[in-house]
């Protein structure tokens, strides 16, 4: 399959060498503004091509290099501005950058599925579905995949279970009105009850991506195995399920807001959007957070802006 990421900076490069790692690819592009920044990139991930199992076509290119894509991961971002006020104003800033580039993209390859990876994630995804003219099920964010794998993660960690036994979800935003899922958590088919251990560890999860950042500027790592993952149920038809930001289409009465939910993923991009049974608190949160995420949207909108959205309203 033909993979484009957009945008090589530091979580781009990390996911275009993991997806060689992964063999997920027949040709790999790398676009990016700082085309030499692309060009290096490619070189070094064509030599690191000798030492893999798959053979794998690697280049920097433009937009038009891009077609006939099967995924297109959208990575690009202005850099974070310590000016801002507010983390959606980067919103702003990403959805200039996407009113140059994702139309185009689509154009170029009008059967991808697209990976939004750019911050703030659920924003961006929306964006993404209207600029894109895809349709909902054929654009998605990260999300919370990340936030659930460090959940589990450090939930393992205390419970001493390994974590691909924990079955426990963070959803909603993927920032901070996101929520974990303990009504539905379990481990070895037994719940994973919500006390002030467990919930101290969600606090300790959801505020962990800052330490990274604050010790070594920047995360890379686990978010390239996160969107790889996504990449791999593609390309590969896995039909795997996890938390995904994909437009709400009527859960709890949400719509027309992007958040994650679990999701299965195949071939065609998100097959089936799972509408989990969640407690009083958890349904509560979930509505705070598309609140949330509205007003990340409309504040990404300069005055006079055409609506990007209304994004329920293109086919599937
Ligand atoms: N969703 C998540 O969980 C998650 C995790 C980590 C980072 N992020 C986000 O991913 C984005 C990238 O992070 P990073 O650390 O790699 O940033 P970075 O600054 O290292 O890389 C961004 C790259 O985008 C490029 N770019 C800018 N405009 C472009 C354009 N028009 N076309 C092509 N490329 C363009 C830049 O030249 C740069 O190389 C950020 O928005 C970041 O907040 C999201």
């Amino acid at each position: 399959m033909k993979i484009s990421v957009i945008g090589v900076g530091r979580v781009g490069s990390t996911l275009a060498y993991t997806l060689l790692l992964r063999g997920l690819a027949d040709e790999l592009v790398l676009v990016d503004e700082a085309h030499q920044v692309a060009l290096g990139e490619a070189l070094d991930l064509q030599h690191a091509e000798a030492f893999t199992s798959h053979p794998v076509i690697v280049r920097a290119g433009g937009v038009e290099d891009t077609a006939g894509s099967g995924v297109v991961v959208l990575a690009c971002s202005v850099p974070w501005n310590p000016a801002y006020q507010d983390r959606f104003e980067l919103g702003r800033d990403n959805l200039r950058l996407f009113r140059r580039i994702v139309p185009a993209l689509a154009r170029a390859s009008p059967e991808a599925k697209m990976l939004v990876v750019t911050n703030p994630c659920d924003v961006m995804t929306y964006h993404a579905v209207g600029l894109s003219g895809f349709g909902p099920r054929r654009v998605f964010g990260t999300g919370t995949l990340i936030d659930s794998a460090r959940f589990r993660t450090m939930l393992s960690a205390k419970m001493g279970i390994h974590p691909d036994d924990l079955r426990a979800y963070v959803l909603g935003e993927h920032g901070d009105s996101q929520f974990p899922v303990f009504s539905l958590a379990v481990a070895g088919a037994t719940r994973i009850a919500r006390d002030p251990d467990t919930h101290e560890v969600f606090r300790q999860a959801s505020r962990v991506g800052f330490e990274v950042v604050h010790r070594k500027g920047h995360t890379s790592y686990a978010i390239s195995m996160a969107a790889a993952l996504v990449v791999e149920a593609i390309a590969w038809d896995t039909h795997r399920t996890m938390p995904l930001s994909v437009v709400v289409e009527g859960f709890l009465g949400v719509r027309d807001v992007c958040l994650s939910l679990p999701v299965v993923v195949g071939k065609d991009g998100i097959a089936r959007v799972l509408e989990p049974e969640l407690g009083d608190d958890e349904q509560a949160a979930f509505r705070r957070s598309a609140e949330t995420v509205r007003q990340g949207i409309a504040l990404s909108l300069e005055h006079g802006d055409p609506l990007v959205g209304q994004v329920s309203n293109l086919p599937i």
